[in-house]
């Protein structure tokens, strides 16, 4: 008999991190054309969100969504992309006592409260923040660099820590460390809205090569308990 058979059984593991991520999708055309006209406004209207945020960025502007039908469109849009991520990372329930009363059988709705547009320059930056609200998400509107640009500098030596130009997260992993997951966001990202806890800690480092806007929306979502179950829009 092998005692080492024995042995292999005997063991139990734990996992000490809670596995919270972030969805990353390519907008559909519709939901981004409204999007798009909403920036329209905002920029025409120019109102500064500047005392609201912390980003080290001249221009960035409240989007005001005064027509209730397109907001209603693009909360419904975020709305499902929240109910994606739930459905993998069970985020809500893992919130304990600030949706403690999703235990008590009340509905709730996610209702987008505020929401910018960030017209970021060269040398602005976005210094580590997070958000409220229970979702945050960013849109990737307009990248005016190339990445591989951005990295081809003396600054820019160590392979594995490459920053200008990037959004990047700052998580604890299963150790408490506090590390960076950077996302390599380029021309390609056009289009693409990320969505992640708002408690995230982020960042955006400074990009160089551009005298362009690099050009982002974001916003919050806000879980708002309802008495009756959520009203349909539609
Ligand atoms: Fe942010």
């Amino acid at each position: 008999m092998v005692k080492q058979d024995l042995e292999i059984d005997s063991y139990r593991m734990y996992e000490f991190s809670n596995n919270i991520g972030y969805i990353d999708e390519k907008i559909p055309d519709d939901v981004y054309k409204t999007i798009l006209d909403e920036i329209d406004i905002s920029f025409r209207e120019k109102h500064p969100h500047n005392t609201k945020l912390v980003g080290n960025i001249e221009e960035q502007y409240y989007m005001p969504w005064r027509d209730n039908l397109k907001l209603f469109k693009v909360e419904n849009y975020l709305r499902g992309l929240a109910g994606i991520y739930e459905k993998k990372f069970n985020y809500t329930q893992s919130m304990g006592n600030q949706t403690m009363s999703l235990n008590e059988g009340m509905s709730f709705d996610l209702r987008l409260r505020n929401c910018w547009v960030n017209y970021m320059k060269k040398y602005e930056f976005n210094p580590l923040h997070n958000h409220s609200g229970l979702y945050s998400f960013v849109i990737f509107v307009k990248i005016p660099y190339n990445l591989k640009d951005e990295f081809n500098s003396l600054r820019t030596r160590n392979p594995k820590q490459k920053f200008p130009g990037c959004f990047t997260f700052y998580c604890g992993n299963g150790l408490g460390e506090f590390v960076p997951h950077v996302i390599e966001a380029d021309k390609e990202w056009e289009q693409v809205i990320i969505m992640f806890p708002s408690v995230t800690q982020h960042c955006v480092y400074p990009f160089y090569t551009s005298d362009d806007y690099r050009i982002t929306v974001s916003g919050n979502l806000y879980l708002n308990p309802v008495s009756k179950p959520a009203v349909s829009y539609y």
